[in-house]
């Protein structure tokens, strides 16, 4: 793992922001895997205004997206389809065509996880996958479990995480109780990958998964195993790891 230590949320996302530009400007028709929740909102704003600088274009690109509630219809305020749109398609010249997310709605969620995973294959594979991390170590919606899993699949959240997300809904009830989520071989099969975390609240799960043992009772452990993983995070969410890490010198 290579690590990049920002002093703040705003530089976390201007260096992660850095290295979707020069992937995109390297290859135009990169495949990205993107992510929702706070933490991207940064680096999304950063690409939209490089994009509207004509410094780089994504009109030859192609994403994927981590997940997205399950029963919950793209066009609700809360769907990752409707975030995705707000926070990065509708402001950058990406063609709507080549966005995909999981289908919420889908009756047979098994079948739609089997086209999700069809999809990415058929483009080759995501070439630079945006993670965040979620407080029990979560990549993706895959929670902790005493398993990793592979393929795309239908999971139930966990309490921690609907905690965590209630922000967004009148109350915890409205949280979708389901989601769709990528695994962790798509996720792993990325060629390169890059988290950001920023904030204290993360810093504990931060040092479990990368100074930790792998298990999938800390999901984001198994990025330990990636070849080509770049983090980015703030002072804040690095205080753990730089206080304890005794595996390795790179966070020191
Ligand atoms: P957050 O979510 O960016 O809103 O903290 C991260 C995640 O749950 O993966």
């Amino acid at each position: 793992m290579k690590l990049i230590a920002a002093k703040d949320y705003d530089q976390m996302s201007q260096i992660a922001a850095r290295y979707f530009a020069a992937q995109v400007l390297l290859k135009p028709t990169s495949v990205f895997g993107f992510a929702t929740g706070s933490t991207p909102i940064g680096l999304y704003k950063e690409l939209i205004r490089k994009n509207a600088e004509g410094k780089i274009t994504f009109k030859y690109a192609h994403t994927v997206n981590l997940d997205e509630y399950y029963g919950m219809p793209r066009d609700h305020e809360q769907s990752y389809y409707s975030f995705m749109h707000a926070n990065l398609f509708d402001h950058i010249d990406i063609d709507p065509a080549n966005t995909r997310l999981p289908n919420g709605m889908a009756e047979d969620a098994d079948a739609e996880c089997r086209a999700y995973d069809e999809h990415i294959a058929s483009l080759g594979g995501v070439d630079m996958q945006l993670l965040g991390i979620g407080h029990d170590g979560h990549i993706g919606f895959n929670e902790p479990s005493d398993h990793f899993s592979l393929g795309t699949n239908c999971v139930t959240l966990t309490e921690m995480t609907i905690e965590a997300n209630k922000r967004f809904f009148a109350s915890a009830n409205d949280v979708p109780r389901k989601a769709l989520t990528m695994g962790m071989r798509e996720i792993m099969q990325a060629k390169k990958i890059v988290m950001v975390v920023n904030g204290k609240d993360k810093a504990q799960i931060l040092y479990d998964s990368f100074c930790g043992p792998i298990t999938p009772a800390v999901p984001a452990s198994i990025l330990q195993l990636h070849p080509d993983v770049t983090l980015v995070a703030d002072e804040a969410a690095l205080s753990v790891m730089k206080e304890h890490c005794k595996c390795c010198k790179c966070c020191k």
